[in-house]
């Protein structure tokens, strides 16, 4: 039933990229609305600290609405806009996605229908108020694990059903053709952007890319631009809890090939085919499926998969909090985790760059609560009294 809006919207794009209107509004917007270009910044004390490799952050959580989400989101408004659309849609997990399709809904007039699973309602909430501020109604999803890719599910019925006046604004480089490969042409300035900006600093490119994968649309937008180059590309994974079924999002090893939501990959599912539960700290990167693109980098072995535990994820969230005043978003922490113990590794000359997709602010809750900041929970309970 979708194919045929699919079709529409692969024309529209087409016609776009070779329209110098389109790119021309796309650019204005990232960089009077969006905030770009990000900056990349030298992780001077982290780096000294560590005593290894030097550490340059790239800073997406200084886009506007904190992440690197409001790029693909700018590109589809205006194809929207394009096809007549009068309403958008998105899944979210974290609610960056969300909030960033709420924010260009507002900007461009659209009504904006928001689908998050209960569960990340309640870990995510900074964000869903936010979104129910710029006008958009955010459902919660109720069935199976309530989190990103039951979202994901409910967007789908939803767009079957008002497909006429509808765009899905799908949020990751997931989903049925054309999404993997426009999220990634619309992030891959971000790659672009760590290019010139490094160069600018170093004059050569980097050793190590690294960015968090949940269904990839940050780590594509960071590796594109050097997947040509000699220039070592690292992918992480939520290590969660552990290794067992449930405890994680590790799809490398742990994933196999299936069809789901329209799209061919790697899924961590059982031999029924259906998709398992997963788990991490981080709502962005709890999803057990991964972009097609990233599936095939894996098996070309052009880009390495790692993943690490909640716990180190929370350690280096405190570590870069404290050496380099940046609070990153909890998905990001998962690359400054791994980003820190392969520095330690590496001699001093190596140049490491980790995209930090998004800043800290909506992860405030979990936060205080891993923390276990009791200042913090008496302050809600005080503030609490009063409402
Ligand atoms: C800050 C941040 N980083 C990363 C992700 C994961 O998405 P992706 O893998 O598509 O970049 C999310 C998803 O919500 C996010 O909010």
């Amino acid at each position: 039933m979708l194919i045929p809006s699919l079709e529409e919207l692969e024309k529209i794009y087409n016609n776009a990229k070779k329209d110098p209107s389109f790119k021309k509004e796309f650019n204005f917007l990232l960089k009077t609305f969006a905030g770009r270009p990000t900056p990349l910044t030298f992780a001077k004390n982290l780096s000294e600290k560590l005593g290894a490799a030097r550490i340059y952050l790239k800073n997406e959580g200084l886009n506007h609405t904190g992440a690197h989400k409001i790029t693909h989101c700018i590109g589809q408004a205006i194809l929207a806009k394009r096809m007549g659309k009068k309403r958008l849609i998105a899944e979210t997990g974290a609610g960056q996605h969300g909030l960033a399709t709420a924010t260009v809904a507002a900007k461009f007039g659209f009504s904006c229908t928001i689908f998050m699973g209960e569960i990340d309602i309640a870990r995510q909430r900074p964000n869903v108020f936010l979104m129910e501020q710029l006008g958009a109604t955010v459902i919660p999803v109720t069935f199976g694990n309530k989190t990103l890719k039951d979202a994901v599910n409910a967007a789908i019925k939803y767009w079957i059903e008002n497909v006429k006046d509808t765009h899905y604004l799908l949020g990751s480089v997931v989903g049925p053709h054309p999404y993997p490969v426009m999220n990634c042409d619309f992030q891959s300035v971000v790659g672009k952007e760590i290019k010139l900006q490094l160069r600018k600093f170093e004059g050569k490119p980097p050793d190590y890319v690294i960015a968090c994968v949940g269904g990839g649309s940050n780590a594509m937008g960071a590796f594109s631009a050097f997947l040509k180059d000699d220039v070592r590309l690292i992918g992480v994974e939520a290590g969660g809890k552990g290794n067992q079924v449930g405890e994680n999002a590790i799809r490398f090893p742990f994933g196999s090939v299936g069809v789901v939501e329209g799209y061919k990959s790697y899924f961590l599912q059982n031999s029924d085919g259906n998709l398992q539960k997963t788990h991490s700290i981080s709502a962005g990167l709890d999803y057990p499926g991964i972009g097609p693109q990233l599936s095939l980098l894996h098996d070309t072995k052009r880009v390495e998969f790692v993943n690490v535990k909640d716990k180190e994820v929370l350690s280096a969230t405190r570590l870069l909090a404290q050496t380099e005043g940046i609070i990153p978003a909890l998905e990001s922490a998962h690359a400054v985790a791994f980003g820190i113990k392969l520095a330690l590794k590496l001699p001093k000359e190596k140049i490491i760059v980790i995209n930090l997709s998004g800043r800290g602010d909506k992860d405030i809750f979990i936060l205080a609560k891993a923390f276990k900041d009791k200042k913090f929970m008496s302050f809600l309970k005080e503030y609490l009294k009063d409402v």
